[in-house]
């Protein structure tokens, strides 16, 4: 048999985690031992209450059956009092909310419900690979929108040339940011949602490390700029607020219209998200004021941890105030994936070159903070000295 992945398909870039795969497996046939700081992946366990509320409902009567196709109504109820509680925003569940098995399946989703060939979406420079990836693969283009390190990787909305809004049909913001660390305070909401009401399209917020931030002020939604929901639909993760990416669960609030075409997507392909996953993430979301902070503390932790670590070698890194990542720049005269290898076979430790989240990407890497302090400080230090080795000889 001769089977052929569509021409769309092949047409894809590769998939630069499929490539630090290889790299991580030639080294591991090696010998290496790796600290994998590649992959966002939590490290940090489920909270106990969430395993029991997951086991409890794995032994309801009627858990078997096919979960409803939008979403369970307690889950529903507690998206509700979460985006009541945690933004103020209020939500008629289910006509304007979702059920979704993690964020990134809603997101591809939302462009294949509203895109097609001769559409254009709307992507930062240096983007959550789904992004891009989703809008190709239904023939839409993708357009670049200005994402850099002197606006402190705050979107500049005012750069997008006005004839490529006008045939946007969607555009997507990422903050907290994924890879940068960058966040963003109400102000940039309001104009965002104005953009978008000035061009006709959807913004679309993916606000999946909504929770994970550091310096006390919690991070607002794009939902507060809109509060008819005229033009917003916003994305949210169970994943790494509470440690449920293996689970997959997530949810989507906003205009209405969006989400009728995603769940109209969604019931042509799929059979929604499991109901017991479902109702342990609406007790996650229930008691999201005990269980986050000690997600948000453990982080802010690593990456001081780590950051004392670059410090005391002689690099004075710039900190995030958010997510679970640290974004740093390639050494000066170094090549980004000359620098990846080299981390991995000399000293062990995997990172993620920029250039996975688009050209933006180029001259930084990212470290994703999932082990412990020590193993962090240990593998900064390792990545400092490798640093000094390198600008010497570049
Ligand atoms: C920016 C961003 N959005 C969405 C996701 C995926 O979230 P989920 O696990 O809910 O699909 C990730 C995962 O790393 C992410 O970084």
């Amino acid at each position: 048999m001769t089977l052929v992945q569509t021409a769309t398909l092949r047409s894809l870039p590769p998939y630069v985690f499929a490539e630090l795969d290889r790299l991580k497996a030639d080294a591991r046939a090696r010998g290496a031992t790796l600290v994998d700081l590649g992959i966002g992946s939590p490290d940090l366990p489920m909270a106990p209450a969430v395993i029991d509320a997951l086991a409890a409902a794995a032994a309801e009567p009627g858990i078997q059956g096919y979960p409803p196709f939008l979403g369970a109504p307690r889950f529903f109820d507690a998206i509700g009092r979460f985006m009541a509680r945690r933004f103020g925003v209020t939500v008629d569940a289910p006509n304007e909310a979702l059920a979704l098995s993690g964020a990134k399946e809603g997101i591809a989703g939302i462009i294949a419900a509203l895109c097609g060939p001769g559409d254009v979406v709307l992507v930062p420079e240096i983007y959550y690979p789904v992004y891009a990836r989703a809008a190709w693969l239904v023939g839409a283009e993708v357009r670049w929108m200005p994402m850099r390190a002197d606006t402190g990787f705050v979107l500049d909305l005012d750069a997008i040339p006005a004839a490529e809004a006008r045939r946007a049909k969607l555009m997507i913001v990422n903050y907290p940011n994924n890879p940068t660390g960058a966040r963003v305070d109400r102000a940039f909401y309001d104009r965002a949602v104005a953009f978008a009401t000035r061009h006709d399209l959807l913004l679309v917020s993916d606000a999946a490390y909504s929770e994970l931030t550091f310096d006390g002020s919690p991070a607002p939604s794009a939902l507060q700029s809109d509060p008819a929901r005229e033009v917003t639909l916003e994305f949210h993760s169970c994943s790494k607020t509470f440690s449920m990416a293996g689970l997959r669960i997530g949810f989507v609030v906003g205009n209405a219209r969006a989400i009728d075409a995603l769940a109209a997507y969604r019931s042509n392909i799929g059979y929604g998200t499991a109901t017991a996953v479902q109702h342990a993430a609406a007790y996650a979301l229930d008691h999201h004021e005990e269980l986050v902070p000690p997600k948000a503390a453990a982080y802010r932790s690593r990456r001081d941890a780590m950051a004392n670590a670059f410090r005391a070698a002689g690099w004075d890194v710039a900190v995030p105030e958010a997510t679970m990542y640290l974004w740093l720049p390639v050494p000066e005269g170094v090549d980004d994936w000359d620098w990846v290898k080299a981390l991995i076979d000399r000293d062990g430790v995997v990172v993620t070159p920029g250039v996975a989240f688009g050209d933006g990407g180029r001259g930084f890497f990212r470290i994703s903070l999932v082990r412990d302090e020590a193993t962090l400080a240990a593998a900064a230090a390792r990545i400092a000295a490798r640093r000094r080795v390198l600008m010497r000889a570049a």
